[in-house]
């Protein structure tokens, strides 16, 4: 009895250590989810992660402003576009997301999504990162 007792303790330990370095570890990587607005703000520390990166330019009104359109669990936003969910499934062939980013009248020319490359509304760099990020979600 005691034995058990002693590895419930440690284990109940090891899974509070586990969520107190959870807890503590820098809000940086926005995978998975839409990056903090505090994270994408901070002016004297900025994200440096191309996650976190492409998903502060997803959110920013003046850049991507795919919330305007697409939905991201757990932010509020449109409901013009798709949910982006499941990406990396949906889209094995990045280069096709890229594309799809990029120029979405080429697939679909009647399209109301804006063509952000072709464009400029955001430049190759910024593109890519938004690739990096929405393929976490
Ligand atoms: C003005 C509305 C609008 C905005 C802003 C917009 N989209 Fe879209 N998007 C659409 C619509 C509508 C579709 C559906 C496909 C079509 O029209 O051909 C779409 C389709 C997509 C798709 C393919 C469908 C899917 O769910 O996989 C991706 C990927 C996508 N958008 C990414 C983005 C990203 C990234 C941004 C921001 C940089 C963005 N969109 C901004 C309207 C928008």
């Amino acid at each position: 009895m005691q034995k058990i007792t002693h590895i419930v303790l440690t284990g109940g330990a090891a899974v509070l250590l586990g969520l107190g370095s959870l807890l503590a570890a820098p809000a940086v990587l926005a995978a998975g989810k839409a990056p903090d607005s505090k994270v994408c703000k901070d002016k004297d520390n900025p994200p440096k992660d191309a996650v976190t990166q492409g998903g502060c330019i997803v959110l920013d009104r003046r850049k991507g402003n795919c919330m305007g359109c697409h939905q991201i669990a757990g932010i509020s936003s449109g409901n013009i576009a798709t949910k982006m969910e499941n990406m990396a499934q949906r889209w094995p062939d990045k280069a096709k997301l890229r594309a799809q980013i990029h120029d979405a009248s080429k697939t679909n020319p009647d399209t109301v999504m804006p063509p952000f490359g072709r464009h400029q509304l955001l430049t190759s760099d910024e593109i890519d990162k938004v690739v990096e990020f929405i393929l976490t979600l």
